[in-house]
């Protein structure tokens, strides 16, 4: 039987409880296909911050190279600032294992709730450039401590780590509906984006079978609104891609829902993680949609080359989605996180073995 070794990196919040509540989901959809999970939990977050002054070991990066995958859950803490756990974990990993790309699909599910009118059926993914952009850390401070006080923060775009991102979304759209929405502000901003632009229309001539289009954000955000159904790829900078993937996870029933995955082109080795932060305002309460981390689970085994344990994640979720009563208080339901989890799990064993 081949084993699948998985880094789970619980974090903080509600963190630890979906990643411990998921588990035998995970086990089971793996044991369906003959796979045997050889999960070790690491214990990286704000808890060691405090007790060791790290969010994670200094080889961190290195030590994840021995798995196949690591599943993340979330990190924050009210008591730690946020760009010490976020910078000390999370960003570091995407930049260390050189996770260029982040990929976040947002998909309505049958029976979920959304706040559009006529509930329209949205099927899109945003391909996130992942490691510069406003995010590169780049910046500093004059005259700290005084009244003349004053931050710079530099925007990097390179030429290589757009045409990284905007390869895997033209690809990506080749195996969707076909079509590509470049989303920058390159009327307003006069070199990183317009570099964007160009870049991207250069890609663009490979791929003559996509359909390619170009819209600035904010009308971009407008769009995910009142006309999503059309969308397919949105290709975005990393600050566009992070905002405008919570608004497409609100648009199919809010931030408990949303998966995404941190990968590098050409490498098995990727960060798996729910959308959502630490949740601190519903932690410990057992009520936080596990959703998010299994749908980041079958991206996971997807992008493992285990397709088939992927859809049957999809399938047993989309199924005990449909039931009202299985469904979490953040989709107007009153499941805990514990009985929609096991709900899941129950599917994998049952009504999805007849399935070929
Ligand atoms: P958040 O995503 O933790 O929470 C935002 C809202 O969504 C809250 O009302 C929360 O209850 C709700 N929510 C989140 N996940 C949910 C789930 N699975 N089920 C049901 N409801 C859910 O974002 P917020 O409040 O901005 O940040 C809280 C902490 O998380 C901060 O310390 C922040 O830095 C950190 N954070 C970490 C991220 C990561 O680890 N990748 C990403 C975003 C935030
Ligand atoms: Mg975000």
């Amino acid at each position: 039987m081949p084993t699948f070794r998985l880094a789970v990196i619980p974090g903080d919040g509600v963190g630890p409880e979906i990643a411990e509540i998921c588990q035998p989901a995970l086990v089971t959809a793996a044991a369906r296909h003959q796979v045997r999970l050889e999960t070790s939990v690491l214990d990286w977050g704000g808890e060691r911050y405090l007790r060791e002054g790290a969010a994670m070991p200094g080889d961190g990066a290195t030590q994840l190279r021995a798995y196949d995958a690591a599943l993340f859950g979330a990190v924050g803490r009210p008591d730690i600032p946020d760009h010490e756990l976020v910078w000390g974990l999370i960003i570091k990993l995407r930049q260390e294992l050189g996770l260029s790309v982040n990929l976040r699909p947002a998909r309505s599910f049958p029976g979920v709730p959304t706040p559009l009118r006529g509930e329209p059926a949205i099927d899109l993914l945003v391909v996130r450039e992942n490691t510069e952009g406003e995010y590169v850390g780049v910046g500093g401070l004059a005259h700290a401590h005084s009244p003349e006080e004053t931050a710079v923060e530099v925007a990097l775009h390179s030429r290589s780590a757009i045409e990284t991102a905007a390869r895997f979304a033209f690809s990506a759209a080749r195996r969707r509906r076909g079509r590509v929405t470049l989303v920058t502000k390159s009327n307003a901003m006069r070199f990183g984006y317009v570099l964007w632009d160009q870049v991207v229309q250069e890609v663009a001539a490979d791929f003559p079978d996509i359909v390619s289009e170009r819209v600035l954000v904010d009308a971009m955000a407008a769009r995910m609104v009142q006309r999503p159904e059309g969308l397919d790829v949105l290709l975005c900078s990393n600050l566009f891609g992070d905002i405008l993937s919570d608004l497409a996870a609100a648009l199919v029933g809010g931030l408990g829902m949303a998966p995404s995955a941190n990968i590098r082109p050409g490498q098995t080795l990727g960060v798996f993680e729910p959308v959502h932060g630490s949740a601190p305002d519903i932690a410990g309460k057992g009520i936080a949609n596990p959703s998010g981390y299994l749908l980041s689970a079958a991206m996971m085994f997807e992008h493992n080359g285990l397709p088939e344990v992927a859809r049957d994640l999809h399938l047993a979720l989309t199924a005990a989605l449909g039931v009202p009563e299985l469904r979490t208080a953040d989709l107007g339901g009153a499941a805990s996180t514990a009985g929609l989890a096991a709900a899941v799990r129950e599917r994998l064993d049952s009504e999805l073995s007849q399935s070929p």
